[in-house]
């Protein structure tokens, strides 16, 4: 078997002068995806009025009592469905803030702390009981930004880069060029090493000072330029940091007033709040009906849901009246993390708001979304003198 050559080994290690310098790109992909993705996230709040109103079952606040029924952190989450919407404005305007970061490479590693700081409770709100794990995708979120973390956004198609190699060069520090050179080039100029000696110069001690391909000093900096390139890197950086936030309020501002007018211009887009039926115990009925009392059937129109609290459980119900007197129920948890989903009239299914399952509403078997299966149905009848019971 032939001894491997040098050039093999550096294949072998991984460490080609070519892979070397594709390196530089390595982070790009990832970097554009997740800014993208927060960017577009942040703008599809702010364009969904529905998002920010109480009395959607899409809402943030919906999403929030959801999330609470299972959320390790119920606590604070409960503590802080009084300031749903609020909280709604600073989850939208942060995805957005974060994802221009990342894609403008502007500060990116405090936008990637951001993102993972905000995957991370995402995470702990809404995809922690996701069965298998990883069909939630905050984790993988979580867990995608810490390379960026790391490493921060590279040096490609980067306004940090660029507003460094600004800083430097009106700093007058001049930019060294990095050139990549095999190392057998390196040995074949300045000799072998030989127990700290080189060969090829009479064995004198090994110095870059005598090798042609070496850097024998770094350029002199001066304080003051140092201190020119600090004060010129907060400058042109803040500016730049000023000018992409003026621009994401006015995208945002933007955004939200054409969601506004789109929601207001399409009929049936406008959430329509469910009836609430207040269960009042169990019984029977003089028409021999047993089960709780929900109410009056009439509540519940052909066509239309309404909504009611499980006794047994402590779950939110849904039931719809499909056609006169056909009426179907299920428990609205959502089988996937354990959100409520809600009705929307004009999709004619229901939507969990947490990560999207469908349902369809004469059976309640899942349509699209990461639910493994569909929801609980329960039996709802109607009683002779026009009452529904749960039974
Ligand atoms: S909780 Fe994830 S889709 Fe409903």
């Amino acid at each position: 078997m032939p001894p491997p050559t040098s050039s093999s080994l550096r294949s072998a290690g991984g460490f080609t002068a070519r892979s070397w310098a594709l390196a530089e790109w390595a982070l790009l992909p990832l970097r554009l995806f997740l800014g993208a993705t927060f960017a577009y996230a942040g703008l599809q709040k702010m364009s969904n009025p529905a998002f920010f109103s109480a009395k959607s079952p899409m809402s943030i606040q919906a999403q929030m009592i959801g999330a609470a029924r299972m959320s390790p952190i119920h606590s604070l989450l409960h503590a802080m469905i009084s300031h749903a919407v609020l909280l709604g404005w600073v989850i939208a305007s942060g995805e957005l803030a974060i994802g221009l970061g990342t894609l403008l490479g502007l500060k990116t590693r405090i936008a990637a702390v951001a993102g993972a700081f905000l995957s991370l409770n995402l995470f702990l709100a809404v995809s922690f009981h996701s069965s298998p794990y990883f069909t939630g995708a905050d984790i993988v979120f979580l867990f995608a930004w810490t390379p960026l973390i790391i490493a921060g956004g590279g040096s490609r198609w980067s306004l940090d880069a660029l507003i460094t190699r600004r800083a430097a060069e009106q700093a007058g520090i001049a930019r060294l060029p990095l050139v990549a050179v095999p190392f057998e080039n390196v040995q074949n100029f300045c000799g072998k090493f030989d127990k700290g000696h080189c060969r090829a110069l009479s064995n004198q001690p090994c110095a870059a000072d005598r090798c042609p391909v070496l850097l024998t000093r770094p350029p002199q900096v001066t304080p003051v330029a140092l201190k020119t390139f600090d004060r010129r890197s907060v400058v042109i950086g803040s500016s730049t940091v000023a000018i992409v936030a003026g621009a994401a309020a006015v995208t945002g501002f933007l955004t939200t007033s054409v969601g506004h007018i789109e929601a207001s211009a399409v009929s049936g887009q406008k959430a329509a709040t469910p009836t609430t039926l207040p269960p009042s115990g169990a019984g029977t009925n003089s028409g021999g009906t047993k089960g709780t009392l929900l109410g009056p059937a009439s509540s519940v129109p052909v066509g239309s849901a309404a909504t009611f609290t499980i006794p047994s459980s402590g779950d939110p119900g849904i039931v719809f009246q499909l056609d006169k007197g056909n009426f179907v129920a299920y428990d609205a948890i959502c089988p996937h993390a354990g959100c409520q989903v809600g009705y929307t009239p004009g999709s004619q299914l229901m939507v969990c708001p947490c990560h999207g399952s469908q349902f369809q509403i004469a059976t309640g078997q899942v349509v699209a979304g990461p639910a493994p299966h569909g929801l609980t149905p329960l039996v709802v009848v109607e009683s002779a003198n026009g009452n529904l019971y749960l039974q």
